[in-house]
């Protein structure tokens, strides 16, 4: 990545992260379920590189809109994202102990309420998106969109074909693929898609987003499980090599890491193309180049 990159992606993270940490919490503190509530903060206040809401931000601002207009659906995303890793983190699921550099939820809080919090995050993300502020006509489209890429037929079916994945003896790039796209990629996607609508997009630069968002989604799961193959517990913050060991359907297992490493830059490069289009495309494409090479 060039230096002019990285510095675009501090920058950025200067500017956007002030915006979302006074609010990422907020709907969190007081009410009657004060355990719950704390099980929630804690995973959210745990850090995380907040991929999913910077996109977002950075997709209105990319087609004339604002960040304060793309906030609602910056935060939703977020919520949705640490109640699918709370969830992933579950020992019916992954069974992983550490989470963004912290004991996982079930391991603080027990598997009961671990599994509220994730339940609390999800329900808060159509809250916060519902209530604005912002255009309603705008934030309805953004519900839609964010309902498809969390539920069954996006994450959570994701989710569903990877655990049943840990089973299969042999499989193939398009089955992979089709994992990749909805566990990750279905997010990654409609942080893009979501960020436009709220942003006022043009239907051209929103293709554009949706088909950037497709490749960068996937791409970002090749790194993940780049660096689960790659990186220490340190770097990242939570178990390295445990793909391997629990048998999971991944780029490295099917392509080894050189031909994932391929498969992370055509990816990259593909999402670069769909940008091409944008009026102002410098954050995106800074942040394409980052994610591809980031550590953690
Ligand atoms: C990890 O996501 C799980 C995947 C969907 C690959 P991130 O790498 O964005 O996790 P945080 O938010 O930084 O903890
Ligand atoms: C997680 O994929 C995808 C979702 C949480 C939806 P992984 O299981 O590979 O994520 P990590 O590696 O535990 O963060
Ligand atoms: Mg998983
Ligand atoms: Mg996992
Ligand atoms: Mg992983």
């Amino acid at each position: 990545m060039s230096r002019e990159a990285a510095s675009r992606v501090a920058e950025d993270l200067a500017r956007l992260l002030p915006l979302l940490d006074a609010r990422l919490t907020l709907a969190f503190q007081g009410g009657e379920a004060t355990r719950l509530g704390e099980a929630m903060r804690y995973s959210l206040e745990a850090g995380g590189k907040r991929v999913r809401p910077v996109l977002c931000l950075l997709a209105a601002e990319a087609v004339g809109g604002s960040p304060e207009e793309a906030l609602p659906g910056a935060l939703a995303l977020e919520y949705i994202h640490t109640y699918s890793l709370i969830h992933d983190d579950l020992p019916a699921m992954d069974d992983d102990d550490l989470r963004r550099g912290r004991p996982t939820n079930h391991k603080v809080f027990g598997e009961g309420h671990a599994i509220l919090a994730g339940d609390g995050l999800l329900t808060e993300a159509f809250r916060v998106l519902a209530d604005g502020p912002g255009d309603p006509a705008r934030r309805l489209e953004a519900l839609a969109l964010l309902a498809t890429a969390a539920g069954w037929r996006g994450m959570v079916g994701g989710q569903s074909l990877d655990l049943l994945g840990e089973a299969l003896d042999t499989y193939d790039l398009a089955h992979l693929q089709l994992i990749h796209r909805l566990k990750t990629g279905a997010l990654l996607r409609a942080s893009l898609e979501i960020g436009a609508v709220l942003g006022g997009a043009s239907p051209a630069d929103r293709q554009a987003l949706r088909a950037a968002g497709e490749a960068l989604g996937l791409a970002f799961q090749i790194q993940d499980d780049i660096l689960d193959a790659t990186a220490t517990e340190a770097d990242l913050g939570k178990r390295a090599g445990k793909d391997a060991g629990r048998g999971k359907i991944t780029y490295p297992s099917l392509l080894g890491l050189d031909g994932a490493r391929k498969a992370l830059e055509e990816a990259t490069e593909t999402a670069l193309c769909h940008l091409a289009s944008l009026p102002n495309r410098t954050s995106l494409e800074a942040w394409a180049r980052y994610l591809a090479q980031r550590g953690k």
